[in-house]
C-alpha cells in the first residue's frame, strides 16, 4: 500500500521506505543521551529531513506491534518530531484498537496529525500488491485524495524543486 501510494504521487515528491526496526536496540531511556545508537541517529536523521511521515501498521492482539512502538519511543525525545506532520494509512480491517492507540501516542509526542490526508481503506488481507492497488480505481481516488490533501497542507512543498521564493 507505501509504495503505490507513493507510485501515485507526482514525481516532485520523494518517499523514502523505512524497513529499518529490526536494527533498532530496544528503547532505554539511559541509553537516550550523549551519543545515542547508530541505528537511532539514522531514524532521527531521516525524521528530521523528511516534510511528512507516512504511518502504516498492522494490529497485533489489540496494540500497536512492538517493534514499531519501539521506534516511536525512540522518537519521544527527538525535536525534529514534534510538530511533524504525519499520514496515517490504515488498510487493517476492523483493526480500531491499534489505530486509535496509534493516534494517542502520536498526540503525546506532539506530532501533527494530518486528519483530511490520513484514510482508512478495508484491503482486508495481503492479497493485492502495488500494481493491483493502483489499478483499482476507488483505491487510486483515494490516495491520490489523501495527497492532494497532504499537499495543500503546505507540511510537503507542492513542487520541491522549485527554488525558494525571496521574503
Ligand atoms: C500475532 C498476531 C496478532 C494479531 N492480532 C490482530 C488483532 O488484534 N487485530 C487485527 O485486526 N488483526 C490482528 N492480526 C492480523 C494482522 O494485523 C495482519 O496479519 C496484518 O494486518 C497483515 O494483514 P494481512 O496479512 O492479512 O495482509 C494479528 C496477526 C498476528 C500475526
Amino acid at each position: 500500500m507505501l509504495r503505490a501510494y507513493a507510485g501515485l504521487a507526482p514525481e516532485t515528491l520523494s518517499f523514502i521506505h523505512y524497513e529499518e526496526l529490526a536494527s533498532l536496540p530496544h528503547f532505554n531511556p539511559d541509553l537516550d543521551c550523549g551519543i545515542v545508537p547508530t541505528a537511532v541517529q539514522e531514524l532521527r536523521r531521516l525524521i528530521s529531513e523528511a516534510d511528512a511521515v507516512l504511518i502504516s501498521t498492522p494490529e497485533y492482539a489489540h496494540g500497536l506491534p512492538g517493534s514499531f512502538k519501539n521506534a516511536l519511543d525512540w522518537l519521544v525525545s527527538d525535536p525534529a518530531f514534534y510538530g511533524k506532520a504525519v499520514v496515517i494509512l490504515h488498510a487493517s480491517r476492523g483493526s480500531t484498537w491499534a489505530l486509535d492507540s496509534l493516534k494517542e501516542v502520536l498526540r503525546t509526542m506532539s506530532a501533527r496529525i494530518i486528519e483530511s490526508a490520513s484514510v482508512a481503506v478495508p484491503l482486508g488481507s495481503n492479497q493485492l500488491d502495488e500494481a493491483a492497488i493502483i489499478a483499482r480505481a476507488d483505491l487510486n481516488k483515494v490516495f491520490k485524495d489523501s495527497i492532494a490533501a497532504l499537499l495543500s497542507t503546505g507540511a510537503t512543498p507542492a513542487f520541491p524543486s522549485d527554488p525558494p521564493q525571496p521574503e
